[in-house]
């Protein structure tokens, strides 16, 4: 393989780390590799928080589903997807003025900018992962961060047109840490041709056969299958719900059309 790709497959979530923080030569060096990641219309339309605060980090590891692996980690980086820096620009340009003056419609940004800055933020948090993973720095997103809208805006200043998109707990691996490879459906139930192709009852069973094999009929969700079981742990957990109420109440401020 090359170097890149030898990165990419080398890489898992890492959950524990050393005890060391990170050198202000690789934060340097992940943030300069972000900056260079792809960005609709080039806008950079994301904004990354550096959270080192051992108090910001102990009640993320709370308001994320309770993960406490979060407050060990030396660096927590936040993606926010972020329009709040180009409406900003647009008041101060007095685009207002100009959209009454040339019959425009003057509005805020609507869900369809959300989802172009929310890819701009899960793009940029990739390459931060994979520029860290070339440090020998691990990883792992927390999706959490998108839950508890309310308390996360406070605690992190969020103005209405910034959303946390990802969080990426960061840290260098411990002494002997041994990675575990977690193997991924086949590539014949992912990757379609040209058209989209739904997958019939012979084919799901055959894509998940691997994974009901670690299936335990003795399980706290009183699950009888796979199915139930991971709908029950992810799905349609509490944390699930949170995540969804959080994300309709920013979606609200999103529709609201406010200025
Ligand atoms: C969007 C997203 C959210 C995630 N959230 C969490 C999380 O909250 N806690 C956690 O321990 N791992 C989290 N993960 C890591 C996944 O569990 C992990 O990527 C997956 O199990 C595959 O394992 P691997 O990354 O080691 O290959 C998240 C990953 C992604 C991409």
């Amino acid at each position: 393989m090359n170097p890149v790709l030898d990165t990419i497959h080398q890489r898992t979530s890492l959950r524990v780390y050393k005890d060391e923080p990170i050198r202000p030569e690789h934060l340097q060096a992940v943030l300069d590799a972000v900056l260079r990641a792809p960005t609709a219309g080039n806008m950079m339309l994301y904004s990354v928080l550096v959270v080192t605060d051992q108090e910001t980090k102990n009640v993320l590891s709370k308001t994320c589903d309770n993960q406490p692996f979060i407050a060990r980690a030396p660096l927590v980086l936040i993606f926010l997807a972020d329009y709040q820096r180009w409406f900003d620009y647009f008041e101060l340009s007095q685009v207002p003025t100009f959209c009454a003056s040339t019959e425009r419609t003057w509005q805020g940004p609507d869900v369809g900018d959300l989802f172009l800055a929310l890819d701009d933020a899960l793009i940029a948090a990739q390459t931060a992962v994979l520029a860290a993973e070339s440090l020998g720095i691990g990883s792992c997103y927390i999706g959490d961060i998108m839950e508890n809208y309310e308390t996360h805006r406070e605690l992190l200043a969020l103005p209405d047109y910034v959303f946390p998109a990802a969080m990426l707990c960061l840290g260098y691996y411990p002494e002997g840490y041994q990675p575990k490879f977690r193997s991924r459906f086949d590539q014949e139930f992912i990757v379609h041709s040209e058209k989209y192709r739904r997958l019939g009852e012979a084919e799901l069973q055959s894509m998940f056969a691997e994974l009901e094999a670690e299936f335990a009929p003795t399980n706290r969700f009183g699950a009888e299958n796979m199915g139930q079981f991971v709908y029950a742990r992810k799905t349609g957990s509490d944390f699930a719900r949170e995540m969804s109420r959080s994300v309709r109440a920013a979606l609200q401020i999103w529709q609201g059309s406010k200025p």
